[in-house]
């Protein structure tokens, strides 16, 4: 609001709007912005910002209203007829490309990074034992083993966490990019050797292919042996999310003790998991909450302010105090519905 105020815009937001934040109504109003209902602020503006797109048939949008989502699914089909009917402009940020230029408005690294803290919160509220070796009088404690699968961004900050708090960890992944990484934040590397590439030019994870899939499974088998904990973060953009702990491993009863996944979303990487549930499976216990990031709102909605401002700053002509969208910009080009 601030931000935009200054500018020269004038800016108006739907009543209760960051109530389950505790950032009350007058807040938004002492700095500047309008409040009203969501009818309103949709009839009214020239420029919605919303979180997600899901919901687009809540609210009478008026016919060329620019909508800025957090994040959009291009597979909604009903959700795209309206699009069609209000010919409406719409923005996606979750489509934005894994560039440096568009780092800053990066939502789903923004959110992927609280998901990996988060997850390593959930597990040590989880697990009955201390993370770090602790020497006392009585005598040693020793400290956590944790397992991350998928060293992308939430298993990166898992990492970090994790390490932070005084737990062993190692990682895999199927890009080889990602060692380098896990390794520099003190993670150890295990990885399945191959001659295959299995990184897309956008930095993504390919699908593997059936022989590396047994290669992996009988590396995680024996890694999953000595952990307390594992955290998966696996995911292929536009697939399911691959199966990677599978019944066997969870039900062998190794050490581990709990699991935590956050790709119950697209499908799952574990076995047994259920979206947005913690499960007991064989004395393990299985934690899936699908919107990670969520359960740590303030900073969440932060980050995402941060995101949408410096995204919003493509679209607006400081000068004339005016939309101005350039088309050309490549970033433009990828997140546009
Ligand atoms: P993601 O959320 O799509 O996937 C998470 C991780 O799971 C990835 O590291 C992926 O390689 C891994 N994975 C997929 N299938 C697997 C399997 N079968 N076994 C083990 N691991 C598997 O990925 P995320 O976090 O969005 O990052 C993707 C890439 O984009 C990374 O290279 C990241 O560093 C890069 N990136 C670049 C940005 C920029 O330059 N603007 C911003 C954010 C990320």
């Amino acid at each position: 609001v601030k931000t935009l105020i200054k500018i020269g815009f004038k800016v108006s937001i739907e009543n209760g709007y960051g109530s389950s934040l505790g950032i009350d109504d007058s807040l938004f109003s002492e700095n500047g912005a309008e409040i009203n209902s969501g009818n309103e602020v949709a009839q009214n503006s020239n420029l919605v910002v919303k979180i997600s797109g899901k919901d687009l048939n809540n609210f009478d949008y008026k016919e060329n209203t620019i909508i800025l989502c957090g994040f959009f699914d291009k597979n909604n089909e009903d959700i795209l007829q309206i699009k069609k009917n209000k010919k409406l402009e719409i923005f996606g940020l979750n489509y934005l490309p894994r560039i440096t230029r568009a780092q800053a408005m990066d939502v789903l690294s923004s959110q992927s990074n609280l998901a990996g803290y988060k997850a390593v919160i959930d597990t040590a509220y989880e697990f009955n034992k201390a993370l770090p070796m602790m020497m006392t009088a009585a005598g040693t404690i020793t400290p956590a083993k944790y397992f991350i699968v998928g060293a992308g961004v939430a298993g990166l900050q898992a990492i970090a966490t994790a390490k932070r708090l005084g737990a062993v960890v190692s990682a895999t992944d199927v890009r080889q990019a990602s060692k380098e990484q896990v390794e520099s934040l003190g993670g150890k590397f295990i990885f399945v050797e191959s001659d295959e590439n299995l990184e897309t030019e956008g930095g993504y994870a390919k699908e593997v292919t059936e022989d590396y899939k047994k290669k992996q499974e009988d590396l995680i088998r024996e890694t999953v042996k000595n952990q307390d904990v594992i955290i998966t973060t696996a995911l292929i953009p536009g697939k399911k999310a691959p199966l990677i702990i599978n019944e066997e491993m969870v039900l062998s009863r190794r050490p581990v003790s709990v699991i935590c996944e956050l790709a119950t979303s697209q499908g799952g990487n574990v076995a047994f998991s259920e979206r947005d549930k913690v499960i007991e499976k064989s004395g393990i216990k299985i934690i899936g909450y699908s919107t990670s990031a969520s359960r740590t709102a303030y900073s969440a909605s932060w980050l995402l302010a941060k995101n949408i401002i410096n995204f919003l700053s493509l679209l607006v002509d400081k000068e004339s105090v005016s939309i101005k969208i350039d088309y050309e910009d490549e970033r433009i080009k990828w997140v546009r519905v």
